[in-house]
């Protein structure tokens, strides 16, 4: 994982020659021997295939389920967890390629007893995405993506128009897409993007809506690093027209 202030280490040289590269990080420190083994025999019982998709995707979860909900990039999984156990009826899908972060998430989520609701893709959202049916999701959770501070690699912002393509075609009319963000500029680059882009309405109702969190925000470990280094995070929420 990235830091506003360091960019996150360069793709391997296959990776960039890929049509669409990812960028991140996927492995940093070892693994302790609990995380190692919720990696080994936790992760394959909960992994979403992207090519065995189910169209519903309420299917995938052995427990009944009235909607499902995306959070791409899920760091530590503390978003995630607390998201899953304030709503008890909805099935979640997590990415995160970094290792380290997934591993902390499975141990958390299984100490939580939510390996039902939760299914786990442990790469790049974007793939997943695309495999996902039209309109199957009523959230998307974008939370302190990677900023990408220099000019030069702004491309590799997850908030551009293909990425908004894929997110307005799985996102049901009225689903929301719920961004939030310690990077001033790329909060400004992600509303204008977002508004720029036909498929979406912020919901904002007053001036300074973006300072205030959405009703059950947990934090995440990122925001709680942005504030103790002074910087002012940012919640958008976007309706799917
Ligand atoms: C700055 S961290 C934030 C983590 C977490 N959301 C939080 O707020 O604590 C960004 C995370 O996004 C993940 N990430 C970056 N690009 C991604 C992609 N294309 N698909 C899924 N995850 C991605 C990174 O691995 C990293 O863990």
């Amino acid at each position: 994982m990235t830091d506003p202030t360091s960019e996150p280490n360069d793709a391997p040289a296959e990776a960039e020659a890929r049509d669409r590269a990812f960028y991140g990080r996927r492995k940093g420190k070892a693994l302790r021997l609990g995380q190692a083994t919720a990696i080994g025999e936790l992760l394959p019982r909960l992994a979403v295939d992207p090519a065995a998709v189910p169209t519903d995707l309420r299917d995938l979860f052995p427990v009944p389920v009235d909607d499902v909900w995306m959070e791409s990039g899920f760091g530590g999984g503390e978003h995630l967890i607390e998201t899953a156990k304030a709503n008890a009826r909805v099935g979640f899908i997590g990415a995160e390629p970094f290792v380290n972060g997934m591993a902390k998430a499975l141990v958390a989520l299984h100490e939580a007893e939510l390996d039902a609701r939760v299914r786990l893709h442990h790469a790049d959202s974007v793939p997943l995405l695309d495999a996902l049916a039209p309109a199957s999701l009523g959230r998307f959770y974008l939370l302190y993506p990677d900023p990408w501070p220099k000019k030069r690699h702004w491309k590799r912002r997850f908030v551009q128009k293909d990425n908004l393509d894929r997110i307005a075609r799985v996102l049901r009319p009225g689903g929301e897409f719920r961004f939030a963000s310690d990077w001033a500029p790329y909060v400004d680059w992600a509303l204008a993007e977002v508004l720029a882009h036909p498929a979406f309405v912020w919901t904002a109702e007053v001036a300074d809506d973006w300072r205030r969190p959405w009703a059950g925000w947990p934090g995440t470990r990122y925001e709680e690093k942005a504030i103790r280094e002074g910087r002012t995070p940012a919640y958008l929420i976007f309706r799917r027209r």
